[in-house]
């Protein structure tokens, strides 16, 4: 069911996805021929993720690519997390199904005005948010994703300013949790910070037995009248284990998905942003099966990193990986 304000998916049905269409079997043949690796956010095509050999959040997926035993990584997601593949893999063949999937934080945190505020900041550390492109991460302490920041931010000693780049809501939600008080830089997802607290009250109040579950990329409003604010992954742990029969998710749509194959049983209520269609990432949508196929016929778009910036960038998502290990 589908209106305006939200979009209802009914509970999953085995077998939903057992057929492969003829993109996704050439899929399947070719990576095995070749050796690769498909790894796919939660946020991709249903397609994709069912012929992917992971699927999970920034953090599984950087888990994964420091882990692959494989050639050839294709990352369908954006362009920073096959960057932090290749970073985490030097020697590997990185593609991505389309170069031009990037990230509106990203695009909001230029590297050279990073480096202004750690001038005017020399005592603080930065921990960056792996939503930013490999030049950040080279002038960052540390990495977090959604999934681990709480968790890194409270192992840095209270007395240590930090600067936190570049989403201020992550950033603001992690002050709050933590009673830290981080610099924050002025960036935001453009899809979760779409969100309207009022139209999400609206929502509760239409289905008052769905707890609403948001991404901590959604502003403080929408945070605040939200029973649980987590990353992707820790959503389906949530939904898993919470005795409701329904939930709102406020993130991308195709989240549920995963959501549904996971949780099974359970019914999923998308909320809409601002009464726009469900909630979209356009740059997560660029990702095809028939993109993915090309790239592995064609082995590109390769993702490239400069030696250097790699190396550097290294640091940072390797410390993250030490800090959240397990
Ligand atoms: P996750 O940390 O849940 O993967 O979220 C990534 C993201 O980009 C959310 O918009």
């Amino acid at each position: 069911m589908e209106t305006s304000k939200f979009m209802i998916f009914p509970p999953y049905r085995a077998g939903e996805c057992v057929e492969f269409t003829p993109v996704q079997e050439r899929i399947l043949r070719l990576k095995k021929e070749k050796n690769a690796v498909i790894l796919a956010h939660n946020y991709v095509d249903p397609q994709i993720q069912d012929i992917a050999d992971f699927v999970g959040d920034s953090l599984g997926l950087s888990r994964q690519a420091k882990n692959t035993g494989a050639d050839i990584i294709v990352f369908a997601g954006v362009d920073f997390m096959a960057e932090t593949a290749k970073i985490l893999n030097p020697q590997k063949i990185v593609l991505i199904p389309d170069k031009s999937a990037g990230c509106s934080l990203e695009e909001m945190c230029d590297p050279l005005k990073l480096k202004a505020l750690k001038s005017a900041n020399p005592d603080a550390i930065v921990i960056s948010y792996i939503n930013c492109s490999a030049a950040v991460k080279e002038l960052s302490d540390i990495i977090c994703t959604s999934g681990n920041a709480l968790d890194i931010v409270r192992q840095i000693p209270e007395d240590k300013q930090i600067i936190f780049c570049p989403d201020k809501h992550l950033g603001s939600w992690i002050n709050e949790k933590t009673g830290r008080n981080m610099i924050l830089w002025d960036g935001f997802c453009v899809s979760h910070a779409m969100y309207d607290a009022r139209e999400l009250a609206e929502l509760k109040a239409e289905f008052p037995k769905s707890p609403l579950v948001c991404h901590p990329e959604c502003p403080k409003s929408v945070r605040d009248i939200s029973d649980c604010v987590c990353s992707t992954e820790k959503m389906i742990k949530f939904c898993r284990d919470n005795p409701a029969e329904s939930f709102i998710i406020a993130t991308v749509v195709e989240m549920i998905h995963r959501l549904r194959k996971e949780v099974p049983g359970k019914t999923f209520i998308a909320a809409r942003a601002a009464g726009k269609s469900c909630q979209q990432c356009s740059s997560m949508r660029r990702n095809t099966p028939e993109k993915v196929l090309a790239c592995l016929e064609n082995l590109s778009p390769r993702i490239e990193v400069p030696a250097e910036t790699a190396s550097r960038a290294l640091k940072p998502i390797e410390r993250m990986l030490e800090m959240s290990a397990g």
